[in-house]
């Protein structure tokens, strides 16, 4: 129990941290939450530094495409660059979607969708294995997927995707239980510019979305346990509501 509260609060405190997808949205928000407390987080995204709004001063950047075969190796070359034996943390957040009725939906969007959010993880995952085994904490793996893994209209091959990246998940946990914690966390919908980029127009339904600001800070608390598998919904938050009501929200 003591060994396990150890364990907690040296992830609480994250030391060597990479988050992909951390150039816009909830990835952008957990960059900040993890860059107050280390010096030794590296985020990623496909735009160049210089596109970047509000970047935290003592991060460091990495423009690379999660899609791509080679990223997970030119990433780990650039992490190695830096002097990194280990990593604690590595969270795998970088999506695309695209919606529309299935039947329009292109090969080629078909393939960048599953290339992106579940052959890039998968990659990632097994190319930062000795990265993550190195930690002289309990690292974590955390693979962002999605409460679509169940299916969610007008999003078959991102909910396709996400459902693949559960499996992998699972399967990894069971794997690795013995040296590093894998999780999966599922964000409900947040009012970041993902839908649009998917090319829908959220208009007024935009208020009823969960707070992006509130998703990070909700996963970065699940990391901190690193339990298998947690739901970041609007459920979480009418109970963090109540919660606060009673003082002793998150
Ligand atoms: N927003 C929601 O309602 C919602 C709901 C459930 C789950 N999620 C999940 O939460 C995660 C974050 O979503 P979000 O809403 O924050 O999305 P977002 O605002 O669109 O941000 C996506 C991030 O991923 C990066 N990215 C996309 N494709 C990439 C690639 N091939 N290589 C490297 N980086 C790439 C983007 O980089 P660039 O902008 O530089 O290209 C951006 O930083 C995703 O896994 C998503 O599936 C979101």
């Amino acid at each position: 129990m003591l060994a396990y509260g150890h364990n907690m609060l040296k992830r609480w405190m994250a030391n060597n941290v990479i988050i992909t997808g951390a150039s816009d949205g909830i990835g952008l928000e957990l960059a900040a939450l993890y860059a107050a407390e280390t010096d030794s987080l590296v985020g990623v995204g496909r735009r160049p530094q210089d596109q970047l709004s509000n970047w935290p001063n003592n991060a460091s950047y990495f423009q690379g495409d999660q899609a791509n075969p080679d990223f997970a190796d030119q990433l780990l070359s650039h992490i190695k660059g830096l002097g990194w034996d280990h990593i604690d943390n590595l969270i795998v957040n970088a999506a695309v979607g695209e919606t529309g009725d299935p039947v329009d939906e292109t090969a080629e969007n078909i393939q960048l969708t599953l290339d992106t959010n579940l052959i890039g993880p998968i990659i990632l995952a097994q190319k930062f294995h000795p990265l993550l085994a190195a930690s002289p904490n309990r690292s974590c793996l955390t693979l962002i997927g999605s409460v679509a893994h169940k299916g969610a209209a007008n999003f078959a091959s991102y909910a396709a995707s996400k459902a693949g990246l559960a499996g992998f998940a699972r399967a990894l946990h069971e794997e690795w239980k013995h040296e590093i914690d894998v999780q999966i966390l599922h964000p409900g919908a947040t009012a970041t510019n993902m839908h649009e980029k998917a090319g829908l127009q959220l208009g007024k339904a935009r208020k009823y979305f969960i707070n992006p600001q509130y998703s990070a800070r909700k996963i970065k608390s699940e990391i901190s346990t690193g339990k298998p598998v947690a739901t970041i919904g609007h459920k979480a938050l009418a109970l963090d509501r109540v919660k606060n009501l009673f003082g002793a929200g998150v």
